[in-house]
């Protein structure tokens, strides 16, 4: 249980973000999210009695004000931004590597930085919660910005999971493709979705929920002793071949 413990999470109205402030919040954790999306985040607020910042995180001045607007202490942050930018490389302009970058993985890095003296004041371990992807351990074609973009993400869990430890727990998700708003971008079709779908050792594609489990469990007490591991909730596509 994470009762009464205050968490700060980035991409609170995503698929997965709002999948985990449910969770999070019916165990009785205190909730304060960010978001671009005003609408979204007032009535999430709303249903889930949290706060929230609304800001795009490609603005370094929202660090500080979410800081200031989190309050503190703080016992967990995560978080859930991100892009799917799956182009050939002859299309990949020098904006599209720069934004996808500056979204999944500079955003991280420097929403932590500002977070960090709430996080150290927690009464516990607190807990960072990030998101790979299984295009970072994995060579997908078309993913040569994207792909760079999380590979930073697990070397910054890596780094700050040993200089934060420790007071601080850094562990990152590593989903493969997940029906939310993002993932849904990619599957033109129903039948584009199934044959991605049949790729993965478990035949099927990811459900917010899925991924926003693994994050309710790092974010918890029960996960105390987990640092530094970037974990592949991706039905088996990292690391299984069930034919050929
Ligand atoms: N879904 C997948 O297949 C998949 C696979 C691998 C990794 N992941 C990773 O999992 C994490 C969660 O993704 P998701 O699938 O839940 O995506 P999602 O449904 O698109 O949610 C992303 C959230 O981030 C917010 N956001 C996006 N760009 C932002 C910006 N520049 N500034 C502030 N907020 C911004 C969005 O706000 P608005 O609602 O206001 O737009 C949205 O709430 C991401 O890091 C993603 O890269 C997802």
């Amino acid at each position: 249980m994470v009762d009464g413990r205050r968490i700060l999470i980035y991409g609170a109205a995503g698929g997965i973000g709002s999948a985990l402030c449910r969770m999070l919040s019916h165990q009785g954790a205190q909730l304060h999210l960010v978001g671009r999306t005003e609408s979204k985040l007032a009535s999430l607020a709303r249903e889930l009695g949290a706060t929230y910042t609304v800001g795009d995180v490609t603005d370094e001045a929202l660090f500080t004000r979410v800081a200031q607007e989190a309050g503190r202490p703080l016992d967990g942050l995560v978080y859930a931004v991100g892009t799917i930018t799956i182009r050939s490389l002859f299309r990949l302009t020098e904006a599209d590597f720069l934004n996808d970058f500056r979204i999944n993985a500079l955003g991280a890095a420097l929403a932590i930085q500002a977070a960090l003296p709430a996080l150290k004041e927690s009464a516990g371990v607190a807990s960072v919660v990030l998101f790979s992807s299984v295009a970072a351990s994995q060579g997908f074609a078309n993913h040569a910005s994207i792909g760079m973009a999380k590979g930073a993400v697990s070397a910054l869990t890596l780094a700050l999971a040993a200089e934060l430890a420790p007071k601080v727990r850094v562990n990152a998700i590593a989903p493969s493709l997940t029906r939310t708003p993002l993932g849904e971008s990619l599957l033109g079709s129903e039948q584009m979705a199934a044959s991605i779908a049949a790729l993965h050792a478990l035949q099927r594609l990811g459900e917010a929920k899925d991924i926003a489990s693994l994050a309710a469990f790092l974010l918890s007490p029960q996960a105390d002793w987990i640092t530094g591991q970037i974990i592949g909730v991706d039905g088996g596509r990292s690391t299984l071949r069930t034919k050929g």
